[in-house]
């Protein structure tokens, strides 16, 4: 697949693994995508696991991501976790603003672009999701709902910042469903999300951004989904907790 972005697969294995199994689930990803170049692969294990796999990926081509941080940096904020302790382990990516964490953790655009801001400081790439739920699509304000997201959650970040921000479009209502956006619906929306970008920083920043569709993306689906121009990458879920799932998607993408 020739794209002017070059794609990015990312796997949220959210609360899931122990250390043991991330290392066979990385070790068996190693031996898989040992050979592809064409796509920027990130695994995203939880914060326990981070340093076994960060250790066992140091001579591969796939990268390490956390699913969220403490904004505040070190000090007195119990069960936080600093950008400088995910350095630690190579961490170069963090999910921001999942919709989990903004149904269960309450977090809203204030505080996504706060964390979006802190992971840029610390050298982090924020994968920022948005994404609406099924009555807001069925009322018809998915535009809106994802607009103000988008806004809210890059707000105070530089245009240099913007660009080498991941965003991902997750619909809510196609999240662990096994419901799917079609490619079409998901197309529509990634350049929506374009041109917000683009009224925000201008054509050229937004041409640079990569925009992630995440959903139910699975192996039988994923050449459809990012063969769509405005689709550059996947954030998978639960087809990133099995080596050949995983695989496969990477594979049919390229
Ligand atoms: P599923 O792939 O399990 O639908 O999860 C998507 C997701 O939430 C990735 O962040």
């Amino acid at each position: 697949m020739d794209k002017e972005r070059k794609l990015i697969i990312a796997g949220n294995w959210k609360c899931n693994k122990t250390v043991a199994e991330a290392l066979d689930l990385v070790t068996g990803l190693k031996r898989e995508l040992a050979a592809v170049k064409e796509v920027d692969v990130v695994v995203c294990p939880p914060f326990t696991a981070l340093e076994s796999v960060s250790r066992a990926i140091l001579d591969s081509n796939i990268r390490l991501g956390a699913q969220n941080f403490g904004e505040n940096g070190y000090g007195a904020f119990t069960g936080e976790i600093a950008a400088g302790m995910l350095k630690e382990f190579s961490v170069g990516y963090v999910i921001l603003g999942h919709s989990e964490r903004r149904q269960y953790q309450k977090e809203n655009d204030a505080l996504i672009a706060k964390k979006a801001a802190a992971a840029h400081a610390a050298n982090l790439v924020p994968i920022v999701c948005v994404g609406e739920t099924l009555l807001e699509r069925e009322a018809g304000i998915t535009n809106q709902v994802v607009e103000t997201q988008v806004r809210g959650s890059l707000a105070g970040l530089s245009p240099e910042q913007v660009e080498r921000t991941v965003l991902a479009y997750e619909p809510v209502w196609a999240i662990g469903t096994g419901k799917t956006a079609t490619s079409a619906q998901a197309q529509e929306v990634h350049a929506f999300i374009r041109g917000v970008l683009t009224a925000l920083h201008g054509e050229a920043v937004a041409k640079r951004v990569r925009i992630q569709y995440g959903g139910s993306v699975k192996a039988n689906n994923a050449r459809e989904l990012l063969g769509q121009p405005d689709i550059d990458g996947a954030l998978v879920g639960g087809a990133a907790l099995e080596v050949r799932s995983f695989a496969d998607i990477i594979k049919n993408s390229i």
